[in-house]
């Protein structure tokens, strides 16, 4: 892609004017050996994928579906690190090329306003000891409508033109996330995740607040206290060790 200025990510970039969902082209592509840092990204999908079996909208030529395949020689259990390291690469980007104070939200939103703009699903294939590939999927609402977006979301949703006032070119802001998200995993590779765990805490502003966690099962209620060494919510719910999240839906109390 012309005046991509990354070492890794994207130097194998393979676009699709449509296609079904770009995170299972990049699951496609990775088992028929497409190297570390291949780029998938397309202008429209048909059934974008979106966390827990949701689906994700994705209409034609307004927003960002892109996903990364990386390949690094890191033990499984680190794996849900990276989305953190994609989530902070979104935030970064949108600060950074569109002057717009992106937020984050666990696991792995991406907020302007208190709503979300952009969502992370990544997709692993791994056996015990070795990763075989993380895909890390993408979307950005960026020139989406407000008529656009689904009637029946959980949440309240965005885009950046929505947020700005105007609309964006998609392919420098691509550009740029996809040189944030080098520098944010070469960080990740030589330093570990504690780096990116506090980078993306300083722009999570629900430290410290009353948060209500739904996990499907149930709902608890207490304070959010940060996420751990592995990208785990932190909950404190009486002062004792806090309770550590995996996985759900987190809404603030307060
Ligand atoms: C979420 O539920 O918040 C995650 C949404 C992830 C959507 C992106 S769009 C590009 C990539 N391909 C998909 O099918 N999903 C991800």
């Amino acid at each position: 892609q012309a005046g991509l200025d990354t070492r890794l990510i994207g130097r194998n970039l393979v676009y699709f004017a449509e296609t079904d969902s770009t995170n299972s082209q990049a699951q496609r592509l990775a088992e028929e050996g497409a190297p570390d840092g291949t780029v998938v990204v397309a202008d429209g999908q048909r059934s974008g994928k979106g966390r827990m079996g949701r689906t994700w909208a994705s209409p034609t030529g307004v927003n960002l579906y892109t996903s990364v395949l990386l390949r690094p020689a890191v033990s499984p259990l680190r794996a849900p690190q990276l989305s953190f390291v994609a989530a902070l690469a979104v935030a970064r980007a949108v600060r950074e090329h569109c002057g717009l104070a992106a937020e984050v939200k666990w696991p792995n939103d991406i907020l302007l306003d208190h709503a979300k703009v952009a969502g992370l699903l990544s997709e692993m294939n791994a056996e015990s000891e070795r990763i075989h590939y993380v895909v890390l999927g993408i979307g950005l609402n960026v020139n989406m409508e407000a008529e656009q977006f689904p009637a029946d979301l959980r949440y309240p949703a965005t885009s950046l033109k929505l947020a700005a006032g105007h609309a964006w070119e998609r392919a420098p802001l691509a550009r740029h996330l996809y040189h944030v998200l080098e520098e944010l995993y070469e960080q990740f590779l030589d330093q570990g995740f504690a780096p990116i765990a506090r980078q993306w805490e300083a722009l999570c502003p629900w430290r410290g607040r009353r948060i209500e966690v739904d996990r499907g099962a149930d709902r608890v209620c207490g304070t959010f206290a940060g996420i751990d060494e592995y990208g785990a919510l932190l909950l404190d719910i009486d002062g004792n060790a806090p309770l550590k999240i995996y996985a759900g839906d987190v809404r603030p109390l307060d």
